[in-house]
């Protein structure tokens, strides 16, 4: 039997629509959400990234800013510019694209983000929040994955859970909103041993360690959901980059229940959850709930 594949695009196409049906009921005299980005060098892929939560932004009806900084601008600018973001009244959220360049230590900057402003959860405070279960602002990938295991599952308790990986964007968020569906997590790493057996496990496997085909056949339980954070670039043999995820697509879909593709999977749940923080940021300043 072959998995059900899980529909990210759809899923994230859905999701937009319901947000800006939600600014489009604003009253006309309401300001809009406003989410500024601030891009600094020029990696190519932030590049892109960072097109791509401008032209969704405007989408949704949010104002959407850009500001760029050259890649050897001084700390003390990149924090001046933050700065100036928090105390915008207009902005409801401040991203600063990672990687920063080498000489910048992002620590400081993500801890110069207002946290109420802190669209992507990479403040200590909402790292905090997230852990002791309080209210915050939950990191946009691993929000997009747990409502990408909702269109499969939508009760959780009880299962067993494995997060490959154990970044701070996302594997560390996923186990927490994980056990707060009531799951048994584990977090496997390259340090696990026998990380097929650990993996194998699980009712729900999120790979997010950007190894292509890293997860084959053998780490999957028969019938388990697979979600695949991995974002890989593969240069093909025309000449053509490629993406592909962690997981072998071809031998997981022949185990799991359900799978993410990629392309088309987590990756456009990312800037909609982006979308939505920015949402709850504007309600909550606006004191409309959120
Ligand atoms: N670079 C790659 N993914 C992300 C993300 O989710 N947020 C930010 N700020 N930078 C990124």
């Amino acid at each position: 039997m072959t998995a059900r594949i899980i529909d990210g695009a759809a899923c994230a196409a859905r999701l937009r629509e319901t947000i800006a049906a939600e600014i489009e009921a604003l009253p006309a005299s309401a300001r809009r959400p406003g989410l500024a980005v601030v891009l600094m060098g020029e990696n190519p892929a932030s590049q892109v990234y960072v097109r791509n939560k401008g032209v969704a932004t405007r989408k949704a009806g949010m104002v959407s800013t850009e500001h760029r900084l050259a890649a050897d601008a001084s700390e003390a600018e990149l924090l001046a510019l933050v700065a100036s973001l928090n105390a915008d009244p207009g902005v409801d959220g401040v991203l600063v694209q990672l990687p920063l360049p080498g000489h910048i230590q992002v620590a400081r900057v993500l801890a110069a983000i207002d946290p109420d402003k802190d669209v992507d959860g990479f403040h200590a405070l909402n790292v905090g929040r997230l852990w002791g279960g309080e209210v915050g602002l939950i990191p946009c990938t691993p929000r997009g994955c747990m409502k990408l295991i909702a269109e499969v599952a939508p009760r959780l308790a009880g299962m067993t859970a494995v997060v490959l990986g154990r970044s701070g964007i996302v594997g560390k968020p996923m186990t927490q909103l994980l056990l707060a569906a009531d799951c048994t997590v584990t977090i496997a790493h390259s340090r696990t041993r026998d990380l097929p057996g650990v993996c194998r496990q699980a009712d729900i496997l999120v790979s997010a360690v950007g190894v292509p085909g890293l997860v084959k056949a053998d780490f999957i339980k028969p019938g388990a959901i697979v979600i695949d954070v991995g974002i890989n670039r593969l240069d093909g043999e025309d000449g053509k980059t490629r993406l592909v995820g962690d997981v072998d697509f071809a031998e997981a879909v022949e185990v799991a229940g359900a799978i993410t593709p990629v392309p088309g999977g987590v990756g456009p749940m990312t800037i909609a959850c982006l979308l939505e923080n920015t949402l709850i940021a504007y309600k909550r300043r606006e004191g409309l709930g959120g």
